[in-house]
């Protein structure tokens, strides 16, 4: 195949969603129609060991949340798909956005009960401002849930986006009969806990008798209620929903199996290939020739015998080739990786080549950091991978002085993986770790001593923001930092940031200062 063909058969996407809305069992369906395993439930049958195959780390089993990102592949009609799983765990929200700068479309889960999530709304705003086109899921429709237009009014209005229903639910709860999926023009009839639904029935007209004869009662509220939607949504337009100016909609069940699999065939159909990528200095194309990638994960410890880390890094342009020297523009080094692996569901291989929209997984040694690009000679530094400010900040301290080393390597090994943010006070020298929410400080806490054997204790520090600064005017950047020296701390790059106590305080400060400007994210340009 050739690399044109290698890039138009691939589908790399992120499945977000609020906890519990049913991300973990869409995705093991998704992965059994690839057949990636055999068997969803083994993998979650227990609650009291509930995890998915993507769950790697211990804490997360402990944890019951998904607390890892990573990345299932597999081969469906002659595409390959590539599935970035996120955390849901609003503490872990940074961990998802970067996940999304490496996806090229989003699927997003919905319960159908419980509707628009505030997590749900977070993740959403993200992809709206990358343009990344996203299609929804509404689940559990085998549960009472809201009534279908007020729930797809509520997406609308909430998530900020114009939808297009493709299927439409006939009934809900106890009385829900199937999907009439407006794509196929088809009717998908469901029965509950039957993992195998009937093949679909064809039904291009729905004014056929037909529909009376497998939805019954139903087939009038039906016809009524895909009128209605005719009037009120527009039709469907792939160039348009690849804009991120409108979001397809399905409905199923995923516990049942029910409505996944024209989720995916849809899916496939309209989501984009491998998209391109904006750098520093150009525009990189997934059919350039030479090959480009950038990381946008570190992971720690997949195996717990062994303290590897591996980076997943994302395959913008070219091929990829296993043993061949490439350029690391940020070290400045050639590197050459032996034993690169794609992931299938729980299981990692070596692999000799890897396309653009393929992640592959390189051994770290510590030699990455996110948002690290791999060419074949060339400078790139790819935009966008923000960092975000942090929402808490803490002291860090070692409590055993013994194992001082221990401990600043374990910072240092975690902040590169993007578990947090490490910030030292310009005022007093003292560490200080900004994370999103406050689950982050454990996992810190619980990995240093595991992986590490250091003990670290926290003192709080009351913090609004971290603020990134810059200014035109050198000399006014310098009496600022002067000025407010007690408030100034450098980033992990040296950058410096103004900690904001307040949002008052910040917005005296701004007032005060107007030649500084002051941003949330670190990539301001980007
Ligand atoms: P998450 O990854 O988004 O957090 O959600 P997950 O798939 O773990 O699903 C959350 C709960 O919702 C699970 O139940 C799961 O079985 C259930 N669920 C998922 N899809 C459907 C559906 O279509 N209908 C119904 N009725 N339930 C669904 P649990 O009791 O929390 O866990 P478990 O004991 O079933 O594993």
């Amino acid at each position: 195949m050739t690399l044109f063909e290698e890039i138009r058969r691939r589908r790399t996407f992120a499945i977000i969603s609020h906890p519990d809305a049913g991300k973990t069992t869409l995705t093991e369906k998704l992965l059994l129609f690839g057949g990636a395993i055999r068997e969803a439930g083994a993998v979650k049958s227990n609650k009291a060991q509930r995890y998915a195959t993507s769950d790697f780390m211990e804490i997360e089993k402990q944890r019951g949340i998904s607390v890892a990102t990573s990345v299932m592949g597999f081969e469906y009609n002659n595409k390959k798909i590539n599935i970035l799983d996120t955390p849901g765990h609003q503490d872990f929200a940074e961990d998802t956005y970067r996940t999304l700068t490496a996806a090229d479309s989003v699927i997003v889960v919905i319960d159908a009960a419980k509707g628009v999530e505030a997590q749900t709304e977070k993740l959403v705003e993200v992809s709206r401002m990358r343009k990344t086109p996203v299609i929804f899921f509404i689940n559990k429709m085998d549960r009472p849930g809201k009534e279908t237009l007020e729930l797809l009014d509520e997406i609308e209005e909430k998530l900020k986006v114009t939808i297009i229903p493709l299927s439409w639910p006939i009934g809900a709860g106890i009385k829900f009969k199937g999907v009439y999926n407006i794509w196929k023009k088809e009717l998908n009839l469901f029965r509950p806990g039957d993992e195998t639904p009937d093949p679909a029935i064809i039904l291009q007209d729905i004014y056929s008798p037909l529909l009376e004869k497998y939805a019954d009662s139903s087939a009038e509220t039906l016809r009524e209620e895909l009128e209605l939607a005719k009037g009120v949504y527009q039709p469907f337009d792939q160039q348009k929903y690849l804009n991120g100016d409108i979001c397809p909609v399905f409905f199923g069940s995923a516990i049942n199996n029910f409505g996944v699999r024209e989720l995916l065939e849809c899916f496939i159909e309209i989501a984009p290939p491998p998209r391109a990528a904006e750098t520093e200095t150009r525009t990189v194309f997934a059919d350039d020739e030479q090959f480009s990638g950038f990381v946008f994960k570190i992971h720690a410890n997949l195996d717990p015998k062994h303290r590897t880390r591996i980076a997943f890094l994302r395959v913008v342009s070219g091929v990829f080739h296993r043993d061949q020297n490439y350029f690391h523009p940020r070290l400045k080094r050639n590197l050459r990786f032996g034993s690169p692996t794609s992931f299938m569901a729980d299981k990692k291989s070596v692999i000799d080549e890897a396309y653009p929209g393929d992640i592959v997984g390189l051994p770290d040694t510590g030699i990455f950091i996110i948002g690290d690009s791999l060419t074949e000679g060339e400078f790139l530094k790819f935009r966008g991978i923000p960092s975000f400010s942090p929402e808490q900040f803490r002291y860090i301290e070692n409590i055993n002085t013994m194992k001082y080393k221990q401990l600043n390597k374990g910072i240092e090994q975690l902040m590169d993986e993007g578990v947090a943010q490490l910030f030292v006070s310009r005022y007093n020298g003292r560490k200080i770790i900004g994370t999103v929410g406050a689950l982050q400080f454990d996992v810190i806490q619980y990995r240093l001593e595991h992986e590490y054997g250091a003990s670290c204790r926290y003192e709080s520090l009351p913090m609004f923001k971290a603020c990134w600064i810059t200014s035109s005017n050198e000399k006014k950047l310098k009496d600022f930092l002067e000025a407010e020296h007690a408030s100034i701390a450098d980033d992990i790059d040296g950058k410096p940031v103004f900690l904001a106590s307040s949002p008052w305080r910040l917005n005296r400060t701004k007032e005060e200062y107007p030649d500084i400007q002051f941003y949330f994210v670190s990539e301001w340009d980007g």
